[in-house]
């Protein structure tokens, strides 16, 4: 199949690798992609937020499936554009992508389907906030109401903090205030046509940059799959699975094509398991990263044929995706600063010694080649991901893999997947 990603981060290259050992004969194209992506794909000069440009290019190269990485494409109206052309495309357009750039949207939805979610109050000035943090009481969570790569949440038991975040964010927009919901989180992916759904396997994300889940929220420093502990209190994954799919998918993607507004992709679940039952933090329109890194490596059907599936209205015709009975842990590599001010340029190095490492691969996401060697180019640099027959055995190989790497000032969590060890 000729396919082409747009993205450049890790979690583009793992779909890209997904679909590397699906079939040695696809041919992957990607832009703007990253040095890792470029030995795994040919990359092409195209600006992913274009439509125009897009639309021409999968026209001109017989482009037989377009998959949207990341979210700046679909709110650019890109899968929309290749849609109306009649190119099969994996990513949802503008309007149902709002249910992940705008979380009053998402709100609204949810309440339309009946979807378990905290209660929140859209506050459009301090006296509104004020008002909303002593109704809900601490700890405070305070949202910016649209993208806002991963910055707009507050978490804080601090008022203080959580009125100054919001003085931020309200001099553009509304914010939210939610109430706190306690307890573990679940990303869970979901393949939608429109109409039908098909569940992938729960992983777990680290968004705080330190370990003992310390520091400011990232975009995610590491993951696990699959969740072990869901069948302590669900009986196993399937019934978790089943309910998540029942409770809160399908109403969602029924309630989106009612609207007129049908999401064709990745629907990303992010769930809090309360004491209340399962509640959405909230959506996202893609594939989640570092997620993805940990679920692709373990599915076993072939990932090309899910996705033309889904983009082509035919996910009902087939089963449930299975997974090996593997553990995949994955580690990020951040650059020094990160997430508030990356140090980039600086040279990267011992990526072939990490690779040797048994069972682990790398997945890049802000890197570049030059005459010298790779450079860091960004954050999130790449991820160490890490198979095994049990998770001591995949943290093990993963740490063992990121240690053998050098960047100067380089950041990584050390705790990642350290808990489900134990369990
Ligand atoms: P979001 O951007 O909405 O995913 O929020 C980022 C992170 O903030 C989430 O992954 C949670 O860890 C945390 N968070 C967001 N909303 C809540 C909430 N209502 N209660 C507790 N934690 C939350
Ligand atoms: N891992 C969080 C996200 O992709 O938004």
């Amino acid at each position: 199949m000729r396919i082409l990603v747009l993205g450049s981060g890790a979690r583009e290259h793992a779909i890209i690798l997904a679909l590397r050992a699906e079939d040695a004969e696809h041919a992957i194209f990607a832009a703007p992609g990253n040095a890792g992506i470029a030995e795994d794909a040919h990359i092409v000069d195209l600006d992913p937020v274009d439509p125009v440009a897009v639309v021409e290019f999968a026209g001109r190269e017989s482009i037989q499936l377009v998959v949207i990485g990341p979210e700046a494409p679909l709110v650019a109206g890109v899968a929309d554009a290749l849609r109306t052309r009649g190119i099969p495309v994996f990513g949802p357009g503008k309007a149902a992508a709002q249910l992940e750039g705008s979380k009053t949207f998402a709100k609204r939805v949810m309440d339309a389907a009946g979807v378990p979610t905290g209660r929140a109050v859209r506050a459009h000035n301090l006296a509104e906030v004020t008002a909303a943090l002593a109704e809900f009481g601490a700890p405070h969570v305070v949202k910016a109401d649209g993208l806002a790569a991963g910055k707009g949440v507050i978490v804080t038991d601090d008022r203080a903090a959580a009125l100054a975040h919001a003085e931020t964010f309200l001099a553009a927009a509304p914010v939210l205030v939610e109430e706190f919901l306690a307890g573990p989180e679940v990303s869970l992916f979901f393949l939608s046509d429109g109409d039908s759904v098909l569940p992938l396997s729960p992983a777990q994300d680290y968004k705080r940059l330190r370990d003992g889940d310390e520091g400011p929220n990232t975009g995610g420093m590491g993951a696990y799959s699959p969740l072990p502990w869901l069948s302590g209190r669900f009986g196993d994954e399937d019934a978790f699975v089943d309910a998540v799919t029942r409770d809160i998918a399908l109403p969602v993607v029924r309630q989106l094509d009612a609207e007129g507004t049908p999401f064709i992709g990745l629907l990303y679940a992010g769930l809090i398991l309360t004491d209340a039952g399962i509640k959405v933090i909230e959506f996202n329109a893609r594939f989640g990263d570092p997620e993805t890194q940990v679920v692709l490596p373990r599915l076993l059907d072939p990932l090309s044929e899910l996705l033309l599936a889904a983009a082509s209205g035919r996910l009902e015709e087939r089963p449930r995706p299975v997974f090996a009975e593997v553990t995949a842990v994955t580690v990020v590599l951040a650059s020094e600063g990160y997430p508030d001010a990356p140090v980039t340029g600086r040279p990267l190095e011992g990526l072939d010694a990490a690779a040797e490492v048994d069972g682990v691969h790398l997945a890049h996401a802000a890197t570049a080649r030059t005459d010298d060697g790779l450079i860091a180019t960004g954050g999130r640099v790449l991820n160490v991901v890490a198979l095994g027959t049990t998770f001591r055995e995949a943290r093990e190989r993963a740490y063992d893999a990121i240690d053998r790497i050098r960047l100067e000032g380089g950041q990584h969590r050390t705790d990642i997947a350290a808990r489900v060890v134990e369990h």
